[in-house]
Protein backbone atom coordinates (compact mmCIF):
# COMPACT_ATOMS: atom_id res chain seq x y z
CA UNK A 1 0.00 0.00 0.00
CA UNK A 2 1.86 3.11 -1.08
CA UNK A 3 0.32 6.45 -0.33
CA UNK A 4 1.79 9.98 -2.09
CA UNK A 5 0.91 13.27 0.08
CA UNK A 6 1.84 15.80 -2.29
CA UNK A 7 2.71 19.05 -0.11
CA UNK A 8 3.12 16.74 2.51
CA UNK A 9 5.88 19.32 4.07
CA UNK A 10 3.42 21.91 4.73
CA UNK A 11 1.01 22.32 7.94
CA UNK A 12 -1.55 20.06 6.69
CA UNK A 13 0.34 17.38 4.87
CA UNK A 14 2.70 16.72 7.52
CA UNK A 15 0.29 16.18 9.97
CA UNK A 16 -1.25 13.97 7.76
CA UNK A 17 2.23 12.07 7.30
CA UNK A 18 2.57 11.44 10.99
CA UNK A 19 -1.26 9.61 10.79
CA UNK A 20 -0.40 7.40 7.66
CA UNK A 21 2.74 6.39 9.20
CA UNK A 22 1.08 5.67 12.86
CA UNK A 23 -1.84 3.71 10.91
CA UNK A 24 1.11 1.73 9.06
CA UNK A 25 1.07 2.43 5.72
CA UNK A 26 4.06 0.63 3.57
CA UNK A 27 5.19 3.26 2.07
CA UNK A 28 4.47 7.03 1.91
CA UNK A 29 6.21 9.16 -0.59
CA UNK A 30 6.10 13.38 0.06
CA UNK A 31 6.36 15.23 -2.54
CA UNK A 32 7.24 19.50 -2.02
CA UNK A 33 9.09 21.89 -3.97
CA UNK A 34 9.22 23.47 -0.57
CA UNK A 35 7.34 26.59 -1.38
CA UNK A 36 6.25 26.86 1.82
CA UNK A 37 6.76 23.78 3.11
CA UNK A 38 9.70 22.87 5.81
CA UNK A 39 12.08 20.21 6.13
CA UNK A 40 11.34 20.69 10.07
CA UNK A 41 7.87 19.33 9.57
CA UNK A 42 8.92 15.94 8.23
CA UNK A 43 12.57 15.28 9.51
CA UNK A 44 11.71 13.62 12.07
CA UNK A 45 10.27 10.48 9.37
CA UNK A 46 13.42 10.46 7.04
CA UNK A 47 15.04 7.39 9.04
CA UNK A 48 12.28 5.59 8.46
CA UNK A 49 12.07 3.21 5.20
CA UNK A 50 8.58 3.88 4.72
CA UNK A 51 8.59 7.16 4.24
CA UNK A 52 10.50 8.89 1.11
CA UNK A 53 10.97 12.50 0.32
CA UNK A 54 11.15 13.82 -3.15
CA UNK A 55 11.48 17.13 -3.53
CA UNK A 56 10.07 18.14 -6.48
CA UNK A 57 7.37 20.35 -8.40
CA UNK A 58 4.07 19.21 -9.71
CA UNK A 59 4.48 21.61 -12.55
CA UNK A 60 6.99 18.96 -13.77
CA UNK A 61 4.90 16.43 -15.34
CA UNK A 62 7.51 13.34 -16.26
CA UNK A 63 9.03 14.08 -12.12
CA UNK A 64 5.31 13.65 -10.98
CA UNK A 65 4.44 10.67 -12.80
CA UNK A 66 7.42 8.95 -11.52
CA UNK A 67 6.43 9.48 -8.24
CA UNK A 68 2.98 8.69 -8.31
CA UNK A 69 3.53 5.11 -10.19
CA UNK A 70 2.50 2.55 -8.24
CA UNK A 71 -0.07 4.72 -5.75
CA UNK A 72 -2.87 3.07 -4.33
CA UNK A 73 -4.38 6.36 -3.10
CA UNK A 74 -2.64 10.18 -3.64
CA UNK A 75 -3.67 12.82 -1.30
CA UNK A 76 -3.05 16.10 -3.24
CA UNK A 77 -2.80 19.02 -0.96
CA UNK A 78 0.01 20.76 -3.20
CA UNK A 79 -1.10 24.52 -3.37
CA UNK A 80 -0.44 27.98 -3.44
CA UNK A 81 -2.18 27.58 -0.09
CA UNK A 82 -2.14 31.14 1.23
CA UNK A 83 -4.91 33.48 0.25
CA UNK A 84 -3.25 36.94 -0.30
CA UNK A 85 0.03 34.75 -1.74
CA UNK A 86 -2.06 33.96 -4.46
CA UNK A 87 -3.45 37.20 -5.35
CA UNK A 88 -0.70 39.03 -5.30
CA UNK A 89 1.41 35.80 -7.67
CA UNK A 90 -1.83 34.89 -9.79
CA UNK A 91 0.44 32.85 -12.59
CA UNK A 92 2.10 30.78 -9.61
CA UNK A 93 -1.32 29.94 -7.96
CA UNK A 94 -2.73 29.55 -11.38
CA UNK A 95 0.30 26.96 -12.42
CA UNK A 96 0.24 24.95 -8.84
CA UNK A 97 -3.04 25.12 -8.31
CA UNK A 98 -5.02 24.53 -11.22
CA UNK A 99 -2.48 22.94 -13.71
CA UNK A 100 -0.41 21.29 -11.30
CA UNK A 101 -4.19 19.87 -9.96
CA UNK A 102 -4.51 18.48 -13.33
CA UNK A 103 -1.15 16.86 -13.94
CA UNK A 104 -1.39 14.82 -10.52
CA UNK A 105 -5.57 13.76 -11.59
CA UNK A 106 -3.89 12.71 -15.47
CA UNK A 107 -0.79 11.07 -13.87
CA UNK A 108 -3.02 9.02 -11.14
CA UNK A 109 -5.51 7.69 -13.95
CA UNK A 110 -2.48 7.09 -16.05
CA UNK A 111 -0.92 5.09 -14.04
CA UNK A 112 -3.91 3.24 -12.02
CA UNK A 113 -4.33 5.03 -8.86
CA UNK A 114 -7.41 3.89 -6.52
CA UNK A 115 -8.22 7.01 -5.76
CA UNK A 116 -7.29 11.04 -5.39
CA UNK A 117 -8.49 12.72 -2.29
CA UNK A 118 -8.34 16.64 -3.41
CA UNK A 119 -8.08 19.39 -0.95
CA UNK A 120 -10.37 21.96 -1.73
CA UNK A 121 -11.85 25.24 -0.09
CA UNK A 122 -13.86 27.35 1.53
CA UNK A 123 -12.89 29.83 -0.82
CA UNK A 124 -14.73 28.19 -3.75
CA UNK A 125 -18.05 30.14 -2.21
CA UNK A 126 -16.51 33.40 -2.35
CA UNK A 127 -18.79 35.72 0.15
CA UNK A 128 -21.77 33.68 1.46
CA UNK A 129 -25.15 33.84 0.09
CA UNK A 130 -26.60 32.36 3.30
CA UNK A 131 -24.88 30.49 6.26
CA UNK A 132 -24.35 28.12 7.24
CA UNK A 133 -22.87 27.32 4.05
CA UNK A 134 -23.62 24.01 2.49
CA UNK A 135 -22.15 22.22 -0.56
CA UNK A 136 -25.22 23.20 -2.82
CA UNK A 137 -24.41 26.81 -2.14
CA UNK A 138 -23.08 28.25 -6.15
CA UNK A 139 -19.35 29.06 -6.65
CA UNK A 140 -18.59 32.40 -6.24
CA UNK A 141 -14.80 32.71 -5.71
CA UNK A 142 -13.96 36.30 -5.01
CA UNK A 143 -10.17 35.68 -5.63
CA UNK A 144 -7.69 34.11 -7.63
CA UNK A 145 -7.11 31.47 -4.73
CA UNK A 146 -10.58 30.32 -4.56
CA UNK A 147 -11.11 30.34 -8.30
CA UNK A 148 -7.78 28.35 -8.86
CA UNK A 149 -9.58 26.16 -6.06
CA UNK A 150 -13.04 25.80 -8.16
CA UNK A 151 -11.16 25.37 -11.40
CA UNK A 152 -9.03 22.17 -9.43
CA UNK A 153 -12.65 20.67 -8.37
CA UNK A 154 -14.09 21.00 -11.86
CA UNK A 155 -10.88 18.87 -13.59
CA UNK A 156 -11.84 16.66 -10.30
CA UNK A 157 -15.11 16.25 -11.18
CA UNK A 158 -14.69 15.38 -15.15
CA UNK A 159 -12.12 12.73 -14.09
CA UNK A 160 -14.49 11.42 -12.07
CA UNK A 161 -17.33 11.21 -14.38
CA UNK A 162 -14.64 8.99 -16.70
CA UNK A 163 -14.08 6.54 -13.89
CA UNK A 164 -11.60 7.57 -11.77
CA UNK A 165 -12.11 7.63 -8.04
CA UNK A 166 -11.83 11.45 -6.57
CA UNK A 167 -12.96 12.90 -3.69
CA UNK A 168 -13.16 16.80 -2.75
CA UNK A 169 -12.87 18.30 0.79
CA UNK A 170 -13.79 21.97 1.23
CA UNK A 171 -11.63 22.92 4.08
CA UNK A 172 -12.63 25.59 6.73
CA UNK A 173 -9.49 27.22 8.32
CA UNK A 174 -7.20 24.80 10.00
CA UNK A 175 -5.43 25.64 12.58
CA UNK A 176 -2.84 23.49 14.53
CA UNK A 177 1.08 23.00 15.19
CA UNK A 178 3.17 23.85 12.49
CA UNK A 179 1.13 26.71 10.71
CA UNK A 180 2.77 29.78 9.27
CA UNK A 181 1.77 32.95 7.60
CA UNK A 182 -1.72 32.81 9.04
CA UNK A 183 -3.48 34.94 11.52
CA UNK A 184 -3.29 32.58 14.13
CA UNK A 185 0.68 31.95 14.21
CA UNK A 186 0.83 35.45 13.39
CA UNK A 187 -1.19 36.87 16.14
CA UNK A 188 0.20 34.27 18.80
CA UNK A 189 3.85 34.60 17.97
CA UNK A 190 2.96 38.69 18.43
CA UNK A 191 1.35 38.37 21.36
CA UNK A 192 3.75 36.06 22.80
CA UNK A 193 6.56 38.86 21.67
CA UNK A 194 4.37 41.99 22.62
CA UNK A 195 3.53 43.25 19.59
CA UNK A 196 0.35 45.05 18.38
CA UNK A 197 -2.09 41.98 16.79
CA UNK A 198 -3.59 44.08 13.71
CA UNK A 199 -7.19 42.95 12.70
CA UNK A 200 -7.93 43.83 8.74
CA UNK A 201 -11.67 45.30 8.69
CA UNK A 202 -12.98 43.43 12.30
CA UNK A 203 -15.98 41.86 10.69
CA UNK A 204 -14.75 38.67 9.96
CA UNK A 205 -16.54 35.82 11.20
CA UNK A 206 -14.14 32.27 10.19
CA UNK A 207 -14.94 28.81 10.65
CA UNK A 208 -11.72 27.51 12.34
CA UNK A 209 -10.99 23.82 12.42
CA UNK A 210 -8.46 21.87 14.30
CA UNK A 211 -5.97 20.15 11.85
CA UNK A 212 -6.78 16.79 13.77
CA UNK A 213 -10.22 16.34 12.10
CA UNK A 214 -9.03 17.41 8.99
CA UNK A 215 -6.79 14.41 9.00
CA UNK A 216 -9.43 12.37 9.93
CA UNK A 217 -11.37 13.62 7.42
CA UNK A 218 -8.67 13.16 4.72
CA UNK A 219 -8.23 9.29 5.98
CA UNK A 220 -11.85 8.34 6.09
CA UNK A 221 -12.56 9.80 2.67
CA UNK A 222 -9.67 7.85 1.13
CA UNK A 223 -11.05 4.88 2.26
CA UNK A 224 -14.62 5.23 1.02
CA UNK A 225 -16.49 5.83 -2.61
CA UNK A 226 -17.47 8.90 -2.37
CA UNK A 227 -17.25 12.16 -4.61
CA UNK A 228 -19.83 14.35 -3.53
CA UNK A 229 -17.32 17.59 -1.88
CA UNK A 230 -17.89 17.22 1.92
CA UNK A 231 -17.47 20.66 4.10
CA UNK A 232 -14.72 19.73 6.57
CA UNK A 233 -15.43 22.62 9.40
CA UNK A 234 -16.34 23.03 12.89
CA UNK A 235 -19.80 24.50 11.87
CA UNK A 236 -19.18 27.49 14.08
CA UNK A 237 -18.35 31.04 13.27
CA UNK A 238 -15.72 33.20 15.51
CA UNK A 239 -15.62 36.48 15.39
CA UNK A 240 -12.17 37.92 14.69
CA UNK A 241 -12.32 40.13 17.59
CA UNK A 242 -13.02 37.61 20.21
CA UNK A 243 -10.32 35.55 18.48
CA UNK A 244 -7.64 38.19 18.81
CA UNK A 245 -9.12 38.55 22.69
CA UNK A 246 -9.14 34.80 23.48
CA UNK A 247 -5.47 35.07 21.85
CA UNK A 248 -4.35 38.02 24.44
CA UNK A 249 -5.73 36.19 27.52
CA UNK A 250 -4.16 32.83 26.58
CA UNK A 251 -0.74 34.12 26.58
CA UNK A 252 -1.32 36.79 29.08
CA UNK A 253 0.05 39.31 26.48
CA UNK A 254 0.28 43.05 27.03
CA UNK A 255 0.10 43.44 22.98
CA UNK A 256 -2.96 45.74 21.58
CA UNK A 257 -5.35 44.77 19.05
CA UNK A 258 -5.27 47.66 16.17
CA UNK A 259 -7.45 47.61 13.39
CA UNK A 260 -6.55 48.18 9.59
CA UNK A 261 -9.02 48.53 6.95
CA UNK A 262 -10.63 45.57 5.42
CA UNK A 263 -8.46 43.93 2.56
CA UNK A 264 -10.78 43.50 -0.45
CA UNK A 265 -9.58 40.02 -1.66
CA UNK A 266 -10.91 38.49 1.71
CA UNK A 267 -14.37 37.41 2.01
CA UNK A 268 -15.87 38.14 5.30
CA UNK A 269 -18.26 35.81 6.69
CA UNK A 270 -17.91 32.03 6.91
CA UNK A 271 -19.11 29.23 8.05
CA UNK A 272 -20.04 26.07 6.82
CA UNK A 273 -22.94 23.28 7.22
CA UNK A 274 -21.13 20.48 8.50
CA UNK A 275 -24.32 18.16 8.00
CA UNK A 276 -22.77 16.08 5.54
CA UNK A 277 -19.57 16.09 7.10
CA UNK A 278 -21.88 14.62 10.31
CA UNK A 279 -23.73 12.28 8.01
CA UNK A 280 -21.17 10.79 5.35
CA UNK A 281 -18.10 10.78 7.30
CA UNK A 282 -19.32 10.35 10.97
CA UNK A 283 -17.26 13.10 12.47
CA UNK A 284 -18.91 15.47 15.03
CA UNK A 285 -18.14 19.26 15.25
CA UNK A 286 -16.21 20.03 18.45
CA UNK A 287 -18.59 21.84 21.21
CA UNK A 288 -15.79 25.03 21.14
CA UNK A 289 -14.24 25.21 17.76
CA UNK A 290 -11.06 27.05 19.54
CA UNK A 291 -10.58 24.35 21.70
CA UNK A 292 -7.04 23.81 20.49
CA UNK A 293 -5.85 27.09 21.08
CA UNK A 294 -4.30 26.67 24.98
CA UNK A 295 -2.03 23.57 23.83
CA UNK A 296 -1.25 26.08 20.66
CA UNK A 297 0.40 28.57 22.86
CA UNK A 298 2.62 26.00 24.11
CA UNK A 299 3.66 24.64 21.27
CA UNK A 300 4.25 28.19 19.79
CA UNK A 301 6.52 28.88 23.04
CA UNK A 302 8.48 26.16 22.36
CA UNK A 303 8.79 26.57 18.45
CA UNK A 304 8.80 30.40 17.66
CA UNK A 305 8.08 31.06 13.86
CA UNK A 306 11.21 33.53 12.62
N1 LIG B 1 -4.77 25.58 5.95
C1 LIG B 1 -6.02 25.95 5.63
O1 LIG B 1 -6.70 26.67 6.38
C2 LIG B 1 -6.64 25.46 4.35
C3 LIG B 1 -7.98 25.79 4.09
C4 LIG B 1 -8.56 25.36 2.89
C5 LIG B 1 -7.83 24.58 2.01
N2 LIG B 1 -6.53 24.29 2.28
C6 LIG B 1 -5.77 23.50 1.30
O2 LIG B 1 -5.19 22.38 1.95
C7 LIG B 1 -3.92 22.08 1.39
C8 LIG B 1 -2.85 22.07 2.47
O3 LIG B 1 -2.83 23.35 3.08
P1 LIG B 1 -1.73 23.77 4.14
O4 LIG B 1 -2.37 24.70 5.07
O5 LIG B 1 -1.05 22.56 4.67
O6 LIG B 1 -0.74 24.61 3.21
P2 LIG B 1 0.83 24.63 3.14
O7 LIG B 1 1.20 25.80 2.32
O8 LIG B 1 1.43 24.49 4.48
O9 LIG B 1 1.13 23.28 2.32
C9 LIG B 1 1.11 23.23 0.91
C10 LIG B 1 2.41 22.60 0.46
O10 LIG B 1 2.46 22.57 -0.98
C11 LIG B 1 3.79 22.80 -1.36
N3 LIG B 1 3.79 23.30 -2.75
C12 LIG B 1 3.38 24.51 -3.20
N4 LIG B 1 3.53 24.60 -4.53
C13 LIG B 1 4.03 23.40 -4.94
C14 LIG B 1 4.40 22.88 -6.21
N5 LIG B 1 4.28 23.60 -7.34
N6 LIG B 1 4.92 21.62 -6.27
C15 LIG B 1 5.07 20.88 -5.13
N7 LIG B 1 4.73 21.33 -3.91
C16 LIG B 1 4.21 22.57 -3.81
C17 LIG B 1 4.29 23.85 -0.38
O11 LIG B 1 5.70 23.90 -0.30
C18 LIG B 1 3.64 23.39 0.92
O12 LIG B 1 4.49 22.54 1.65
C19 LIG B 1 -3.69 23.14 0.30
O13 LIG B 1 -4.10 22.62 -0.94
C20 LIG B 1 -4.60 24.27 0.72
O14 LIG B 1 -4.97 25.07 -0.38
C21 LIG B 1 -5.92 24.70 3.43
Amino acid sequence: MKAVITGGAGFIGSHLLDRLIRDGWEHVVVVDNLFRGRMVNINAHLSDTAVTFAQADIRDEATLRSIIAGADVVFHLAAQSNVIGAVTDIDYSFSTNVVGTFNVLKAARDLGARRVVFTSSREVYGEAQYLPVDEGHPFNAKNSYGASKGAGEMYCRVFNNQGMGVSVVRLSNAYGPRDVDRVIPIWLTRALKGEDLIVYGGQQLIDFVWVDAIVEALTRVAGMDVMDPVNIGSGQGTSILDLAQRILSLTNSGSKIVVHPARSAEVAKFTADVRRMQERLGLQPPADALFGLPQLVEWYRSNPTP
